[in-house]
């Protein structure tokens, strides 16, 4: 009996180490621990011995079924264990690697500039709003106080489009000007919004292109006055060009739809050649503002004895030239990578009043 035992025993744990899998464990489990595996059997087996053979042979079984259970939780957490190695191993992260690798993309100054006066004028409560490309006549201009025989609709070298059905006037905006209308139209006072995108006029040089960007600003209350707009846009400039005491200067000038009108102009060097942004006893103009016409107002069913408010637009290409020291406006849009890399910017530094406006 003996005999037959370690024979079991050596030849069970030997099934039990090479079992491959969690499935042959088991069969090797039901051949020797199941209702007729071998140890079974021989337990069945030992009423026919005497009472002392019993007692030896059954305390030998009783090891043996311990020894077999405790071989295969073994082999079984082996399984268990090696089976997380593999899935942890097929998951494996490699943290030196960088987050994101530098795939050589730059976010466009133009973009940048934008998410840059996004980020000064959001910190001063205002909201971006958005309208379309093609617009109507009503809204770059009528609307605007700038009536069909008005002169300055020759000033903007519009591109118009074939008359809609109903023999209207269509156009590429010339200005973002039309979204203050729309804005107006659309929501009550107060307002307090800018307005970055595409413009249109028929002008091809340097410093002109058919397509450029502008951002318009329009602040509608019952309270605000030419001291707000100064303030706002005087605030503006320094935080946009990071200079704290960047000369700024309102000069009278005319926009139909405001009244009354300026000019905003920074200050500069051009000593040795060299344009430079910040006191040095030079101006350069960078934008147009004014109290938004009253007429304006009552175009867009607004009440202008009861509210007034002020507006302004610039040239967006115009102000990233000034702060990135680009020479040339038409190096924009040329899609030239290597301007793209030199004057361009790393996705991940995203403007912000806290994080810095840009690197
Ligand atoms: N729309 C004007 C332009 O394109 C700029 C401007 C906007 C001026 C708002 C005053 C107020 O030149």
């Amino acid at each position: 009996m003996q005999e037959q035992i370690d024979r079991l025993k050596g030849d069970t744990l030997g099934r039990i180490a090479a079992a491959a899998d969690a499935a042959a464990l088991d069969q090797v489990r039901v051949s020797a621990l199941g209702k007729k595996g071998d140890i079974t059997e021989m337990m069945k087996q030992l009423g026919r011995l005497t009472p002392d053979e019993r007692r030896t042979t059954g305390q030998l079984l009783n090891a043996l079924k311990d020894e077999v259970t405790a071989a295969i939780a073994a082999r079984e957490a082996e399984f268990r264990s090696a089976a997380i190695d593999a899935k942890l191993s097929n998951e494996r992260i490699d943290m030196t690697l960088p987050a994101r690798p530098d795939a050589g993309g730059r976010i466009h100054p133009v973009s940048q500039t934008i998410d840059e006066l996004t980020a000064v004028f959001g910190e001063m409560g205002f909201t971006v709003a958005e309208g379309p490309d093609i617009e109507g006549d009503f809204y770059n201009f009528t609307a605007l106080n700038i009536p069909p025989e008005h002169p300055a609709r020759q000033a903007h070298d519009t591109f118009y489009l074939p008359p809609a059905a109903d023999g209207s006037t269509v156009l590429l905006r010339t200005h973002t000007s039309p979204v203050q209308i729309r804005t107006m139209q659309q929501v009550k006072p107060p307002i307090r919004i800018i307005v970055p995108g595409r413009t249109y006029r028929c002008d091809y040089d340097a410093t002109h292109s058919p397509m450029f960007h502008q951002v318009e600003g329009l602040v509608v209350d019952e309270t605000s006055h030419m001291g707000h707009l100064k303030g706002c846009l005087i605030e503006f400039c320094r935080a946009f060009f990071g200079i704290d005491d960047l000369p700024v200067r309102f000069r009278p000038s005319y926009f139909p739809f405001t009244e009354p009108s300026a000019e905003v102009d920074i200050g500069c060097s051009r000593a040795g050649g060299e344009l430079r942004i910040g006191a040095g006893g030079d101006w350069l103009e960078i934008l147009g503002c004014g109290m938004v016409h009253p007429k304006v107002l009552a175009n867009c069913g607004i009440d202008p004895q009861r509210y007034q408010g002020f507006a302004f637009g610039m040239g967006i290409e115009r102000i990233a030239m000034l702060k990135y020291g680009i020479p040339d406006l038409r190096t924009f849009y040329e899609s030239d990578l290597r301007w793209l890399r030199h004057y361009g910017f790393v996705p991940l530094d995203v403007p912000s009043m806290t994080s810095g406006l840009s690197q």
